[in-house]
């Protein structure tokens, strides 16, 4: 197979013709932040907080979506780089919960993670906050769309690993959330509560409800199991 050499930070790595520069950074153990990435699911490059320099492009391409190429020299953490993650991680921020010390995902939570990296707060542009009902109507999922920073992962997951389809973006611009069809709630849509929507969320927006409140992230020991629900059968952490 094809292979092309690019340089990130000044580390020259080697990947397969079609590799991502995102796929070459982590070949090179170069850490690149993502939110919307999912190496099992298609990649949309929706979140763009995977941003970064290379040279001779006018912008900061989405690492996840654009193709190393033979000579590439690519900066991660320049200073366009940083500012443009935490312009990003603000933005999100302004449409969030600021209830992270009592949020299950407290820990484990990416945006988190993120947010103390980058150094971003919340307030920064004072933009308006949705106050979506928490969905919890049902056996196994706690639906929380305020949490939702739109990443698709979720949607991607039910169609591309399950094929089921069951929820998609719904509504335009400021109004756009993940919902099941006509915007009903899991209990009425056809969902089958496998709960591989829950596992890829990188924020608190689904949560298991069996796990709510039975301990902090560092204190719960994960392990590979099989879904009961449905009988399919899958297996997940
Ligand atoms: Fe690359 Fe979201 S992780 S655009």
């Amino acid at each position: 197979m094809a292979e092309v050499t690019l340089t990130i930070d000044g580390k020259q790595v080697t990947v397969p013709q079609g590799a991502t520069v995102l796929e070459a950074a982590q070949k090179a153990g170069i850490f690149i932040p993502t939110l919307c990435y999912d190496k099992e699911l298609s990649k949309p490059g929706a979140c763009r907080i995977c941003v970064v320099e290379i040279a001779g492009f006018r912008c900061l391409p989405a690492s996840c979506v654009t193709e190393a190429a033979e000579g590439m020299v690519v900066t991660t953490t320049s200073d366009a780089v940083v500012e443009a993650r935490k312009t990003i991680l603000e933005l999100l921020l302004e449409n969030h919960p600021e209830d992270c010390l009592t949020c299950s995902k407290n820990g484990e939570c990416l945006l988190q993670d993120y947010a103390y990296k980058y150094g971003a707060r919340a307030g920064a542009f004072g933009g308006e906050k949705h106050a979506y009902p928490i969905e919890e109507d049902n056996p196994v999922i706690v639906r929380d769309m305020n949490k939702c920073i739109l990443c698709g992962r979720c949607i991607r997951m039910c169609e591309e690993l399950h094929g089921c389809s069951v929820i998609d973006f719904a509504y335009r611009g400021f109004n756009t959330k993940v919902a099941p069809a006509l915007d009903t709630t899991y209990k009425e849509s056809s969902c089958v509560f496998c709960g591989n929507c829950v596992a890829v969320c990188p924020v608190g927006a689904l949560e298991e409800k069996a796990m709510m409140g039975k301990g902090r992230s560092w204190e719960i020991t994960k392990v590979k199991t099989t879904c009961p629900f449905c009988g399919v059968g899958c297996n997940f952490d």
